[in-house]
């Protein structure tokens, strides 16, 4: 992995996955790209080239991974959960119509191609605890119809083709860098900014809803990582199971309570994103990662709070009780 070109780079993956890449490659070789164009002081537009792309025009995007002389694309353009569920057809326009069209321009240009997939890949029927990487698929949201047909779009390129198709089904991700962008797990990211901003969060997942979650630099790279494991070992390329921690609203709260003693944490549940959250797993096995590429998280609970607080801040009026 040389030069990449990222899509979707303007989100909350992108926005820290872009940097790590910049950093690893240097700024010139990873072109970012999006639907939206961000402000010029955005990081992802100053730190290097960005150039405006809708993901489901193949020509387009052929003509920038030409000119940028790309070799590796990070597919990361989407509409998350509770957005897909609001706007399904929509959900299904962006996230499959736009991932045939950059499989066929992978497969013309011979580039790879790294694609994440989600928990939300699993459904009601899915064995929850521990999910294994290879089980039951009936997701019953049209995100996680999404994300299992990729995820066979992706192998069918790879085994037909012989595109280099690798990815994740990523659990929750905790960042602070970009805000979340429209899914269930959000409430993990909102929770931190309202205790600074307010001392009082209200979750709109119940109390005990447990789901898998990550902090972002061990997503980014998970993903970094996986596109330069060596193509031998992987026999799940598509859809490796991976997790940090298992957390809930309240376990979440008092990790928070333990740096600002102050913080109040209520509930008004959302019945949209419960019925979502109950669908998906308690806790993912990713043995399979684990023992195909060398995955091994390296933030849990406390010290993904510590850093998360260590990059926002913790107002002294809220340190006291
Ligand atoms: P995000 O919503 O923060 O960002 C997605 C970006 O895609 C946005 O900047 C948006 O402008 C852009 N976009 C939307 N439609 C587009 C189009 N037609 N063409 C080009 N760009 C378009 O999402 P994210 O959290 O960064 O997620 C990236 C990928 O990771 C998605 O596939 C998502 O399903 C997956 N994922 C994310 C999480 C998470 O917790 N963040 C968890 C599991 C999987
Ligand atoms: N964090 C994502 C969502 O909630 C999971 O893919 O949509």
């Amino acid at each position: 992995m040389k030069r990449t070109l990222v899509t979707g780079a303007a989100g909350q993956i992108g926005t820290e996955l872009v940097q790590a890449l910049r950093d690893q490659l240097g700024d010139e070789a990873v072109l970012a790209t999006d639907l939206r164009t961000p402000d010029p002081g955005h990081a992802i537009r100053a730190g290097g080239p960005f150039a405006a792309l809708d993901c489901t025009d193949g020509s387009a995007l052929q003509a920038l991974i030409r000119s940028h002389r790309a070799d590796t694309v990070f597919h990361l353009a989407a509409l998350l959960s509770a957005v897909g569920e609001s706007r399904p057809q929509e959900a299904w326009r962006v996230n499959m119509g736009g991932l045939i069209e950059v499989l066929e321009v992978a497969r013309q240009e011979e580039v790879a191609l790294f694609t994440p997939s989600s928990i939300a890949a699993f459904g009601p029927d899915t064995p929850r605890d521990p999910t294994p990487q290879d089980t039951i698929q009936r997701p019953s949201t049209m995100y996680g119809v999404t994300k299992v047909a990729g995820e066979l779009l992706c192998d069918y390129y790879h085994t037909r083709y012989g595109v280099d198709t690798r990815g994740l089904r990523y659990p929750g991700l905790i960042s602070h860098s970009a805000p979340p962008g429209g899914g269930t797990t959000d409430y993990a990211v909102e929770i931190f900014h309202r205790a600074l901003d307010s001392g009082r969060y209200t979750s709109f997942l119940a109390a005990d809803t447990q789901l898998d979650m990550m902090y972002m630099p061990d997503a980014v790279r998970a993903a970094i990582e996986l596109m330069e494991a060596d193509p031998e070992r992987l026999e799940h390329r598509n859809a490796f199971n991976v997790t940090a921690m298992q957390l809930t609203p309240a376990r979440l709260g008092e990790a928070i309570r333990a740096h600002l003693p102050a913080f109040t944490l209520d509930y008004d549940v959302d019945p949209v994103r419960q019925r979502i959250a109950d669908s998906w797993p308690d806790r993912l096995d990713d043995s399979a990662a684990r023992a195909e590429w060398g995955w091994s998280p390296r933030y849990d609970l406390d010290s993904m709070v510590e850093d998360m607080f260590a990059h926002l801040g913790t107002p002294q009026s809220l340190r006291q009780e």
